[in-house]
């Protein structure tokens, strides 16, 4: 029998799916001698001067909140980041928002620009958080299916198709999780184009873009116009591995990040305050270490890509992020059967596709943010599994 309180969850949370890759995750704590290719976080500690600065904030005493708008050193050092990044200039004092993560500021971002009933537009697959922000926010998740022959970018003939006078937004996430894959520039101007036409916010999560291998990162933000109907949102997660210090933010015109800022100021009041030092450190002192971690996830992502095209697992070139999303249909089993036999037989853990959208359907994605000895060994156990099935 369910226990009664559950009938007194909110009707709108009890409706949101649980997280597909929830599941897998319970199989793989159960499963001993693992190597996983699972979790989508680097494997990489945080650079020790990046540490020290934290540490050292706390022993100067810095232990209480911050302005509810994040330190305004660290905002600072993000609106010159932004600058140097992408040549677009936010105000630090009212257009930068420090967040707990990205994900809080994607959070804020819908719920402070979102009707219920307004429809925004998100590539499928994608990140397994997008749909259940804006389902939380009120609005309606309107997918737009991307696919490994397009090499899983979103284009903008697509995108148009899937506009509706409810339309309120677009939220794009490349370099892709789960695919690797990224924009070219005529998808950018096509979108950018529809968003100017249709009157369309964009929110841009753009947390990837210093993990880009060839090709410089391109962004939205890039095109013209676009600086004023764009949430751009990013952190330090990913390239300098802080997935656990939960700083992100936001930049916004001012008018819209107010918005957002009231609800961060009376949700979270400020992110944690040795973690905005910490993240302070980052920009101004941790570019060799993201140039590091760059070249060694750039051999990482050679190495999987070449053996699993050489095992017979289809799968293009990942450009972007720490992931590959080989097709495994062609072994007869689904993404999830294949998972999961392979994680039982094998002890490899990857993640079915289909947990990141209904397009993700017939992949799997696996992380190469792991050891390259790791890597080569999970190759061989993979090359094996699909050697059994063939
Ligand atoms: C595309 C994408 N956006 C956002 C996040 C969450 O970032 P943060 O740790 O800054 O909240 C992730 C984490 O995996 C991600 O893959």
């Amino acid at each position: 029998m369910k226990h009664p309180i559950r009938r007194l969850a909110s009707q709108r949370v009890r409706a949101l799916p649980a997280s597909g890759i929830r599941r897998f995750f319970d199989l793989i704590a159960a499963t001993e001698g693992v190597i996983s290719l699972g979790v989508g976080e680097p494997d990489f500690v945080t650079p020790d001067h990046i540490r020290e600065a934290a540490i050292r904030s706390i022993r100067d005493g810095e232990t209480h909140y911050t302005s509810n708008y994040g330190l305004h050193r660290l905002r600072e050092a993000i609106a010159a980041q932004v600058e140097r990044q992408r040549g677009v200039t936010y105000d630090p004092a009212r257009e930068i928002l420090v967040t707990v993560g990205v994900s809080e500021a994607l959070d804020l971002a819908l719920r402070a620009s979102t009707e219920a009933g307004d429809e925004v537009i998100v590539a499928d697959p994608s990140y397994v958080a997008y749909a259940p922000a804006i389902l939380l926010s009120g609005a309606t998740v309107v997918p737009v299916a991307t696919d490994a022959a397009a090499g899983f970018r979103l284009r903008a003939a697509d995108v148009a198709r899937a506009i509706t006078p409810r339309t309120r937004a677009l939220l794009i996430g490349f370099p892709n999780n789960p695919t690797g894959a990224v924009l070219e520039p005529e998808d950018l101007a096509g979108i950018a184009a529809l968003a100017r036409e249709h009157d369309l916010l964009v929110y841009t999560d753009e947390i990837y873009d210093r993990l880009v291998y060839g090709a410089p990162h391109r962004s939205i933000l890039d095109e013209p116009g676009m600086r004023e109907r764009t949430v751009y949102l990013n952190g330090f997660s990913k390239a300098y591995a802080m997935t656990g210090w939960r700083v992100g933010y936001a930049c916004a015109p001012a008018e819209l990040l107010e918005q957002m800022m009231k609800i961060h100021q009376y949700t979270v009041m400020s992110g944690p305050t040795p973690s905005q030092f910490a993240a302070l450190e980052a920009y101004t002192h941790g570019e060799d270490d993201v140039l590091r971690m760059i070249a060694e996830y750039d051999r990482r992502r050679k190495l999987v890509w070449s053996r699993f095209n050489a095992m017979g697992l289809e799968c293009f070139e990942p450009r972007g992020a720490f992931y590959c999303f080989p097709k495994v249909s062609g072994t007869g089993l689904s993404d999830e059967v294949f998972s999961e036999r392979l994680l039982q037989e094998e002890k490899v853990a990857v993640v079915p596709g289909s947990a990141f959208g209904e397009h993700g359907a017939g992949h799997v994605r696996a992380c190469y943010a792991t050891s390259y000895e790791k890597l080569e060994e999970a190759c061989e156990r993979m090359a094996r599994f699909v050697g059994r099935l063939a």
